[in-house]
Protein backbone atom coordinates (compact mmCIF):
# COMPACT_ATOMS: atom_id res chain seq x y z
CA UNK A 1 0.00 0.00 0.00
CA UNK A 2 1.21 3.57 -0.38
CA UNK A 3 3.14 4.59 1.78
CA UNK A 4 1.26 8.17 2.16
CA UNK A 5 -2.64 6.58 2.29
CA UNK A 6 -1.55 5.20 5.53
CA UNK A 7 -1.02 8.32 6.69
CA UNK A 8 -4.19 9.63 6.27
CA UNK A 9 -6.24 7.65 8.81
CA UNK A 10 -3.78 9.32 11.55
CA UNK A 11 -4.46 12.74 10.09
CA UNK A 12 -8.42 12.31 10.78
CA UNK A 13 -7.63 11.50 14.14
CA UNK A 14 -5.16 14.10 15.18
CA UNK A 15 -7.71 16.69 13.61
CA UNK A 16 -10.63 15.16 15.05
CA UNK A 17 -9.17 14.80 18.67
CA UNK A 18 -8.17 18.95 18.12
CA UNK A 19 -11.50 20.78 17.17
CA UNK A 20 -10.64 23.99 18.55
CA UNK A 21 -7.34 24.08 16.33
CA UNK A 22 -10.23 25.53 13.76
CA UNK A 23 -12.56 27.07 16.08
CA UNK A 24 -12.83 30.91 14.75
CA UNK A 25 -12.64 33.14 16.91
CA UNK A 26 -13.44 36.88 16.16
CA UNK A 27 -11.13 39.17 14.22
CA UNK A 28 -9.54 42.28 16.75
CA UNK A 29 -11.16 44.48 14.81
CA UNK A 30 -15.23 43.02 15.95
CA UNK A 31 -13.99 42.55 19.45
CA UNK A 32 -13.07 46.53 19.22
CA UNK A 33 -16.12 47.38 18.06
CA UNK A 34 -18.38 44.70 18.84
CA UNK A 35 -17.06 42.78 22.13
CA UNK A 36 -16.36 38.83 21.58
CA UNK A 37 -19.58 37.76 22.56
CA UNK A 38 -18.43 36.01 25.84
CA UNK A 39 -18.77 38.89 28.33
CA UNK A 40 -16.07 41.42 26.75
CA UNK A 41 -18.03 44.68 25.92
CA UNK A 42 -17.24 46.55 22.64
CA UNK A 43 -13.80 48.53 23.80
CA UNK A 44 -14.28 51.27 21.50
CA UNK A 45 -17.47 52.21 24.06
CA UNK A 46 -14.89 53.85 26.48
CA UNK A 47 -11.56 54.18 24.47
CA UNK A 48 -12.84 55.89 21.32
CA UNK A 49 -14.28 54.91 18.16
CA UNK A 50 -10.64 55.14 16.98
CA UNK A 51 -9.13 54.03 20.38
CA UNK A 52 -7.96 57.58 20.70
CA UNK A 53 -9.14 57.26 24.56
CA UNK A 54 -11.71 59.73 26.12
CA UNK A 55 -10.25 62.22 27.95
CA UNK A 56 -12.94 63.36 30.33
CA UNK A 57 -13.95 60.21 31.34
CA UNK A 58 -9.89 59.07 32.02
CA UNK A 59 -9.77 56.63 29.51
CA UNK A 60 -6.53 55.58 28.58
CA UNK A 61 -5.65 56.20 23.83
CA UNK A 62 -4.92 52.50 22.68
CA UNK A 63 -4.01 53.62 19.13
CA UNK A 64 -0.71 53.60 18.01
CA UNK A 65 0.69 51.50 21.54
CA UNK A 66 3.10 48.69 21.01
CA UNK A 67 1.03 45.49 20.16
CA UNK A 68 3.54 43.41 23.04
CA UNK A 69 2.73 46.73 25.53
CA UNK A 70 -0.88 45.87 24.69
CA UNK A 71 -0.71 42.22 25.26
CA UNK A 72 1.06 42.74 27.97
CA UNK A 73 -1.68 44.84 29.59
CA UNK A 74 -4.38 42.85 28.87
CA UNK A 75 -2.77 39.87 30.31
CA UNK A 76 -1.55 41.31 33.41
CA UNK A 77 -5.94 42.90 34.05
CA UNK A 78 -6.50 39.91 33.32
CA UNK A 79 -3.85 37.55 36.17
CA UNK A 80 -4.45 40.50 38.38
CA UNK A 81 -0.66 41.53 38.72
CA UNK A 82 -2.29 45.08 37.36
CA UNK A 83 -5.93 45.78 39.52
CA UNK A 84 -8.64 47.53 37.64
CA UNK A 85 -12.55 46.62 38.75
CA UNK A 86 -13.40 48.06 34.93
CA UNK A 87 -11.05 46.31 32.89
CA UNK A 88 -10.04 43.09 34.91
CA UNK A 89 -13.18 40.98 34.67
CA UNK A 90 -13.03 42.44 30.94
CA UNK A 91 -9.60 41.04 30.32
CA UNK A 92 -10.75 38.11 31.88
CA UNK A 93 -13.53 37.34 29.21
CA UNK A 94 -10.80 37.54 26.03
CA UNK A 95 -9.17 34.51 25.12
CA UNK A 96 -5.34 34.41 24.60
CA UNK A 97 -6.11 34.81 20.41
CA UNK A 98 -8.65 37.37 21.47
CA UNK A 99 -6.31 39.43 23.33
CA UNK A 100 -3.63 38.83 20.25
CA UNK A 101 -6.16 40.06 17.80
CA UNK A 102 -7.25 43.11 19.54
CA UNK A 103 -4.00 44.55 20.49
CA UNK A 104 -2.40 44.09 16.94
CA UNK A 105 -5.78 46.19 16.18
CA UNK A 106 -5.55 49.02 18.32
CA UNK A 107 -1.89 48.92 17.85
CA UNK A 108 -2.25 49.17 14.17
CA UNK A 109 -4.26 52.36 14.62
CA UNK A 110 -3.30 55.95 13.92
CA UNK A 111 -2.33 58.29 16.36
CA UNK A 112 -1.90 61.93 16.23
CA UNK A 113 -0.68 62.48 19.31
CA UNK A 114 2.40 60.23 18.37
CA UNK A 115 3.26 62.04 15.46
CA UNK A 116 4.80 64.95 14.10
CA UNK A 117 7.40 67.58 16.44
CA UNK A 118 7.71 67.51 19.97
CA UNK A 119 5.26 69.96 21.55
CA UNK A 120 6.53 73.12 22.54
CA UNK A 121 6.33 72.79 26.00
CA UNK A 122 4.26 75.70 27.77
CA UNK A 123 6.26 75.96 30.57
CA UNK A 124 10.09 73.99 31.63
CA UNK A 125 10.17 75.30 34.62
CA UNK A 126 7.46 74.29 36.90
CA UNK A 127 7.67 71.01 38.79
CA UNK A 128 6.16 68.62 36.24
CA UNK A 129 8.11 69.95 33.83
CA UNK A 130 11.72 69.47 35.21
CA UNK A 131 10.54 65.91 37.12
CA UNK A 132 9.79 64.81 33.13
CA UNK A 133 13.01 66.47 32.05
CA UNK A 134 15.50 65.87 34.30
CA UNK A 135 14.22 63.86 37.04
CA UNK A 136 15.39 64.28 40.60
CA UNK A 137 18.58 62.76 40.68
CA UNK A 138 19.38 63.71 44.50
CA UNK A 139 16.53 60.91 45.23
CA UNK A 140 17.73 58.46 42.46
CA UNK A 141 14.69 59.44 40.44
CA UNK A 142 15.35 59.41 36.51
CA UNK A 143 14.12 62.42 34.08
CA UNK A 144 10.52 60.14 32.99
CA UNK A 145 11.68 61.26 29.29
CA UNK A 146 14.75 59.10 29.67
CA UNK A 147 12.75 55.69 29.83
CA UNK A 148 10.06 56.99 27.75
CA UNK A 149 11.63 58.98 24.50
CA UNK A 150 13.45 62.46 24.66
CA UNK A 151 9.47 63.88 23.84
CA UNK A 152 7.81 61.24 25.81
CA UNK A 153 6.16 59.66 23.21
CA UNK A 154 7.18 56.23 24.06
CA UNK A 155 9.97 53.34 22.72
CA UNK A 156 8.40 51.10 21.18
CA UNK A 157 8.02 47.79 22.45
CA UNK A 158 8.46 48.62 26.39
CA UNK A 159 8.28 52.29 26.92
CA UNK A 160 4.99 53.50 26.46
CA UNK A 161 3.77 56.67 25.14
CA UNK A 162 2.91 59.06 28.23
CA UNK A 163 2.15 61.98 26.66
CA UNK A 164 -1.36 63.45 25.89
CA UNK A 165 -2.61 60.71 28.07
CA UNK A 166 -5.60 61.66 30.56
CA UNK A 167 -4.13 63.29 33.95
CA UNK A 168 -6.59 61.26 35.99
CA UNK A 169 -4.98 58.29 34.14
CA UNK A 170 -1.58 59.20 34.30
CA UNK A 171 -2.06 60.03 37.83
CA UNK A 172 -3.83 56.80 38.86
CA UNK A 173 -0.79 54.60 37.10
CA UNK A 174 1.42 56.27 39.59
CA UNK A 175 -0.34 55.93 42.59
CA UNK A 176 -1.09 52.41 41.06
CA UNK A 177 2.93 51.51 41.50
CA UNK A 178 2.61 53.32 44.87
CA UNK A 179 0.61 50.94 46.30
CA UNK A 180 0.97 47.73 44.42
CA UNK A 181 -2.33 48.05 42.49
CA UNK A 182 -0.08 47.78 39.48
CA UNK A 183 3.02 45.14 39.67
CA UNK A 184 3.35 44.10 36.32
CA UNK A 185 5.99 46.65 35.28
CA UNK A 186 9.21 44.84 34.05
CA UNK A 187 11.98 44.69 36.36
CA UNK A 188 9.95 46.74 38.63
CA UNK A 189 11.09 49.98 36.89
CA UNK A 190 8.10 52.02 37.28
CA UNK A 191 8.20 51.08 40.99
CA UNK A 192 11.36 52.19 41.84
CA UNK A 193 10.23 55.45 40.10
CA UNK A 194 7.42 56.07 41.99
CA UNK A 195 8.85 55.24 45.27
CA UNK A 196 10.10 58.98 46.30
CA UNK A 197 7.15 60.46 44.44
CA UNK A 198 5.21 62.82 46.82
CA UNK A 199 2.20 63.07 45.70
CA UNK A 200 2.46 66.35 44.67
CA UNK A 201 5.38 66.16 42.52
CA UNK A 202 2.85 63.06 40.86
CA UNK A 203 0.40 65.52 40.59
CA UNK A 204 1.94 67.63 38.86
CA UNK A 205 3.34 65.67 36.50
CA UNK A 206 0.20 63.91 35.36
CA UNK A 207 -0.85 67.72 34.34
CA UNK A 208 2.31 68.23 32.69
CA UNK A 209 2.72 65.36 30.37
CA UNK A 210 -1.47 65.43 29.84
CA UNK A 211 -0.94 68.85 28.37
CA UNK A 212 2.00 67.77 25.86
CA UNK A 213 0.58 66.73 22.25
CA UNK A 214 -3.07 67.60 23.19
CA UNK A 215 -5.23 67.17 20.65
C1 LIG B 1 -16.39 50.40 30.42
C2 LIG B 1 -15.21 51.05 29.90
C3 LIG B 1 -14.13 50.20 29.24
C4 LIG B 1 -14.27 49.25 28.25
C5 LIG B 1 -15.56 48.75 27.61
C6 LIG B 1 -12.94 48.81 27.94
N1 LIG B 1 -12.02 49.48 28.70
FE1 LIG B 1 -9.99 49.23 28.63
N2 LIG B 1 -9.76 50.60 30.14
C7 LIG B 1 -10.79 51.22 30.79
C8 LIG B 1 -10.26 51.97 31.92
C9 LIG B 1 -11.04 52.78 32.93
C10 LIG B 1 -8.85 51.78 31.89
C11 LIG B 1 -7.81 52.33 32.89
C12 LIG B 1 -7.51 51.23 33.88
C13 LIG B 1 -6.49 51.61 34.92
O1 LIG B 1 -6.56 52.72 35.45
O2 LIG B 1 -5.60 50.79 35.16
C14 LIG B 1 -8.58 50.92 30.75
C15 LIG B 1 -7.30 50.52 30.39
C16 LIG B 1 -7.02 49.67 29.32
C17 LIG B 1 -5.69 49.29 28.89
C18 LIG B 1 -4.38 49.78 29.47
C19 LIG B 1 -3.84 50.89 28.59
C20 LIG B 1 -2.45 51.36 28.97
O3 LIG B 1 -2.01 52.37 28.39
O4 LIG B 1 -1.78 50.72 29.79
C21 LIG B 1 -5.85 48.45 27.82
C22 LIG B 1 -4.74 47.79 27.02
C23 LIG B 1 -7.28 48.31 27.58
N3 LIG B 1 -7.97 49.07 28.52
C24 LIG B 1 -7.83 47.54 26.56
C25 LIG B 1 -9.20 47.35 26.38
C26 LIG B 1 -9.75 46.45 25.39
C27 LIG B 1 -8.94 45.63 24.41
C28 LIG B 1 -11.12 46.50 25.53
C29 LIG B 1 -12.17 45.71 24.77
C30 LIG B 1 -12.03 44.27 24.75
C31 LIG B 1 -11.40 47.46 26.60
N4 LIG B 1 -10.20 47.95 27.08
C32 LIG B 1 -12.67 47.83 27.00
C33 LIG B 1 -12.14 51.18 30.45
C34 LIG B 1 -12.71 50.33 29.51
C1 LIG C 1 13.83 53.41 34.06
C2 LIG C 1 12.86 53.59 33.01
C3 LIG C 1 11.63 54.44 33.32
C4 LIG C 1 11.61 55.71 33.84
C5 LIG C 1 12.76 56.58 34.26
C6 LIG C 1 10.22 56.11 33.86
N1 LIG C 1 9.42 55.10 33.38
FE1 LIG C 1 7.41 55.13 33.22
N2 LIG C 1 7.40 53.24 32.47
C7 LIG C 1 8.52 52.47 32.29
C8 LIG C 1 8.11 51.17 31.79
C9 LIG C 1 9.01 49.99 31.46
C10 LIG C 1 6.70 51.20 31.66
C11 LIG C 1 5.77 50.08 31.16
C12 LIG C 1 5.31 49.26 32.32
C13 LIG C 1 4.56 48.03 31.90
O1 LIG C 1 4.89 47.43 30.87
O2 LIG C 1 3.64 47.65 32.63
C14 LIG C 1 6.30 52.52 32.11
C15 LIG C 1 4.98 52.95 32.14
C16 LIG C 1 4.58 54.21 32.55
C17 LIG C 1 3.20 54.67 32.56
C18 LIG C 1 1.99 53.87 32.12
C19 LIG C 1 1.54 54.27 30.74
C20 LIG C 1 0.25 53.63 30.38
O3 LIG C 1 -0.13 53.73 29.20
O4 LIG C 1 -0.39 53.03 31.25
C21 LIG C 1 3.19 55.94 33.05
C22 LIG C 1 2.00 56.84 33.25
C23 LIG C 1 4.57 56.28 33.32
N3 LIG C 1 5.39 55.22 33.02
C24 LIG C 1 4.97 57.52 33.81
C25 LIG C 1 6.28 57.83 34.13
C26 LIG C 1 6.68 59.08 34.76
C27 LIG C 1 5.72 60.19 35.15
C28 LIG C 1 8.02 59.02 34.93
C29 LIG C 1 8.93 60.07 35.54
C30 LIG C 1 8.60 60.52 36.88
C31 LIG C 1 8.46 57.74 34.39
N4 LIG C 1 7.39 57.06 33.92
C32 LIG C 1 9.77 57.32 34.36
C33 LIG C 1 9.84 52.85 32.53
C34 LIG C 1 10.25 54.05 33.04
Amino acid sequence: MNKNLTRIPLLLLALSASPWLFAASPDGQTIATQGNGKGATACIACHGQQGQGNADAGYPYLAGLSADYLRNQLTAFSSGSRKNAVMQPIAGSLSKQDIAAVAEYFSGLPNDRLKGSAATPSDVSGKGAVLARNGKWAAGVPACFRCHGADGRGVAPHFPPVVGQPEAYIRNQLVAWQTGARSNDPLGLMQSVVKSLSRDEIDAVARYLAAQSEK
